[in-house]
């Protein structure tokens, strides 16, 4: 399979690796890395190799990326005349067995556009416990769209009956309940992927209740590969879906809305309200058609590194529920307070994320290979022991 071994992108990162040094030495600590990091926050280790495992976000375009972006043919896309814009929303909307495709530059924004078209103020969403759009998305449902949110079940995926309890009776003292939106793979569930069985029922309720449905793939080609579905079966019945480039993908940016004509005849205009409308992005419109060819059937890679990953912390003594385990998200449960082991794990040259006061965040991707993985878990051991 594509992407086993030293991909294009581990030798980058290697490469990288090797200019450690000599980048600290000129005082360039943004620069400094390997396994695709970028050191932002805080010193350190000079000349040590850092594993970054706070996200599949942080990954650098591969040189044949960068070379895709250079040669693409580009137009005004405000005009509509951006060849490899059209190409990109053709082909994901294609895939995905929707109408048509918007390129937006963000999941946040592709989210937003849908809950501006398929709700009006005052409406209420129906969401898993965790949803990216509650928690990460800066209150851009209450502040854009003058939506409030109802939490249907627990742990992120959640039942017809779930849906069903959430919903508001129809009486004018009640919001409206309009759309329901669920998370493909569920990021704070830790990668979790929705059986498409319970996907179906959910859907068929909201039919039956007149709700509109929303589909937040972020993550949705992890998703597939992980349940071995095309992305047109796992976006079936969804009147809208997000789906990006710039996560387990590898792209810069970007992400696409898809949906009917009509639907995404709307989202334009909102894409253009919010100030997204953009000029000559076929440059980045073809590091996404780049990343939909060569990277994602190697997902399957960053799936086995994140098993491999917690099986290793298991065995070292963490707790790690491997049930959950289902794509590229490994989450940590801590007896202590997760902050000192950040700053610690940061010290011994490992990077991952906090998901809760006590629970850590480890996510694999294009920029770390086995080895970068399995030296990633020893440190964090390390610094977990103390
Ligand atoms: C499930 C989910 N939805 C949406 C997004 C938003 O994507 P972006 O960071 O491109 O706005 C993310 C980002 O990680 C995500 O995990």
């Amino acid at each position: 399979m594509e992407g086993v071994g030293p991909t294009a992108d581990g030798l980058e990162a290697q490469a990288v690796a090797a200019d450690a040094p000599r980048l600290v030495e000129q005082g360039d600590p943004a620069q400094l890395g390997c396994f695709g990091v970028h050191a932002r926050h805080g010193s350190v280790p000079s000349a040590m190799t850092i594993v970054d495992l706070r996200s599949d976000t942080v990954t650098k375009p591969t040189a044949a990326m960068r070379a895709a972006m250079a040669s693409a043919e580009v137009g005004d896309d405000v005009y509509g005349e951006d060849p490899t814009v059209r190409r990109l929303e053709e082909q994901v909307a294609g895939l995905l067995g929707k109408e048509r495709g918007l390129f937006v530059p963000s999941g946040t924004m592709g989210n937003q556009l849908a809950i501006l078209v398929h709700c009006k103020k005052g409406d209420e969403v129906v969401v898993g416990e965790g949803s990216h759009s509650v928690w990460y998305e800066s209150g851009g449902g209450a502040a854009l769209a003058g939506v409030q949110f109802a939490i249907a079940g627990q742990g992120g995926l959640f039942d017809e009956a779930a849906l069903l309890a959430a919903i508001k009776p129809s009486d004018y003292y009640y919001p409206r309940t309009s759309l329901v939106a669920l998370e493909d793979t569920h990021n704070r569930a830790g990668g979790r992927v929705w059986p498409r069985g319970q996907v179906e029922r959910v859907l068929a309720a909201a039919r039956a209740r007149g709700l509109a449905t929303h589909l937040d793939g972020a993550r949705l080609w992890n998703a597939c590969v992980a349940s071995e579905r095309t992305p047109a079966e796992r976006a079936a019945g969804f009147d809208s879906v997000t789906v990006c480039l710039s996560k387990g993908l590898g792209a810069p940016v970007g992400s696409v809305l898809c949906g009917s004509a009509d639907f995404v005849k709307a989202a334009h205009r909102y894409r253009k309200m919010l100030g997204a409308g953009m000029r000559q992005v076929g440059v980045l419109a073809a590091a996404g058609l780049h990343a939909l060819e060569h990277h994602r059937a190697r997902l399957a890679d960053d799936h086995a590194h994140a098993r491999a990953l917690a099986e290793q912390l298991v065995a070292g003594g963490l707790r790690v529920d491997l049930a959950t385990v289902e794509t590229n998200i490994v989450q940590i449960d801590l007896d202590v307070d997760a902050d000192p082991v950040l700053a610690r794990a940061r010290a011994a040259g490992v990077l991952v994320g906090a998901s809760g006061p006590r629970r850590l965040r480890a996510v694999t991707h294009l920029d770390v290979d086995a080895a970068a993985v399995r030296l990633g878990a020893e440190r964090l051991l390390s610094a977990v022991a103390g």
